[in-house]
Parts: C-alpha cells; structure tokens; sequence
C-alpha cells in the first residue's frame, strides 16, 4: 500500500484502469452528437481527469474548446456544506453552445446541478455531464451524469485531483487514506 505524507492509501482505481476507462469514454462521448462542443472543467477537483479525458477525446476525432470555472462546496472538510460558491467564472461566451461539463466526482449532486443550471441560464443549447466517479447512493437532487467513469463506493477518496484539504491531488491513481 502506497504511503503519501505518512497516511496509507488504499488505491480503489489503478493509473491503468482510469486510462482505459476515459478511452472508452471519449468513444461514448464522440458518438454522443455534442455540436461545436465546448468542455468545461469544474476546478478545482476536475483538473486532472479533464486534462487526460480532452487529449482522450483528440484521440476520438473530436475538437473541443476548453474553460474553466471553480465552485466550491467543501470548504476545508469532507462533507458537503450544500452552499454552492462561484469563485471564478466562466471565460467564453455560451449562448448557442453544446457543453460538456466534466467533473470528478458526483456526490449530493448539488455542484452539477448548480453548474448545469447557471450554464443553460447564459444559454447553452444542449449541457452533458461527464464525471470520473459517481457516488450515487448519496444523491440529493435529480441529476443523472451522461458520462461515468466508474461507480464509487461511499469513502472519502483522494488523488487523480481530488485532495484532503489540498493534499493528494498528485497522486495518479484513486484511493482511499486509511486509518
Ligand atoms: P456534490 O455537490 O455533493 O455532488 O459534490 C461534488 C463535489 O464535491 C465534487 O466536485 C468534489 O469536488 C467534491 N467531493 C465529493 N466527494 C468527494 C471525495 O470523496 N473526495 C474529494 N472530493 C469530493
Ligand atoms: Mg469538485
């Protein structure tokens, strides 16, 4: 077991497994018909899997632009505060626009819900949503993601962008930090 900042982390989703997985993902979203598609990483959770998921949507023969915007949800802790922040927004104009929001993960459902809503009110046409991890038995709001990366157990996860109070982003793989 890998042992990162003297906590050892117990890795639920290899470095491999999550390359294959966005291959096959880019493949379902390349035949998903988004038009003039724009993706947007959700920061800052989403910065690893969007960098990897873009380049694996290249390889699916499609050419997306790129934005950003950061929501915050957590503060410093590990249970959702339900109070969504936008702390930056969004650069490009999106009237008329396909968006493919990618996120890391997708708990309560309140971020993406939150996000989803702000997009269609600066006019996007069509929203997908596409998530490396859905923890689905914690929803709290409808919303159904597009795209799954994989189903995820109810444990606080770290790595591949996901942090413990900013810590353990780096890590390539998933895992869980065991006490
Ligand atoms: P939701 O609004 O409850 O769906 O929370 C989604 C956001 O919370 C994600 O975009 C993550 O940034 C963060 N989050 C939820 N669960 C975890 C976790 O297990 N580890 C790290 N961040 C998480
Ligand atoms: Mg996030």
């Amino acid at each position: 077991m890998p042992v990162i900042r003297g906590r050892k982390v117990r890795v639920l989703f290899t470095a491999e497994n999550i390359a294959r997985r966005n291959a096959e993902l880019a493949t379902e979203i390349a035949a998903a018909g988004y038009r003039d598609l724009m993706v947007l990483s959700v920061l800052k959770g989403s910065f690893v899997f969007a960098a990897d998921l873009v380049r694996a949507l290249h390889g699916a023969g499609l050419s997306p632009e790129v934005d950003f915007m950061t929501l915050s949800s957590y503060g410093e802790g590990t249970v959702s505060s339900g109070k969504i922040s936008l702390l930056k927004d969004i650069e490009s104009a999106l009237a008329g626009r396909d968006v493919l929001i990618v996120d890391d993960i997708l708990e309560t459902g309140r971020t993406l819900a939150f996000a989803r809503d702000y997009l269609l009110s600066r006019g996007a046409a069509r929203v997908g949503l596409a998530v490396m991890l859905d923890k689905s038995g914690k929803r709290k709001t409808a919303i159904d993601p597009d795209h799954v990366g994989f189903i995820c157990p109810d444990y606080f996860v770290v790595g591949y962008g996901m942090d413990a109070a900013h810590a353990f982003r780096e890590l390539p793989y998933v895992g869980v930090i065991e006490d």
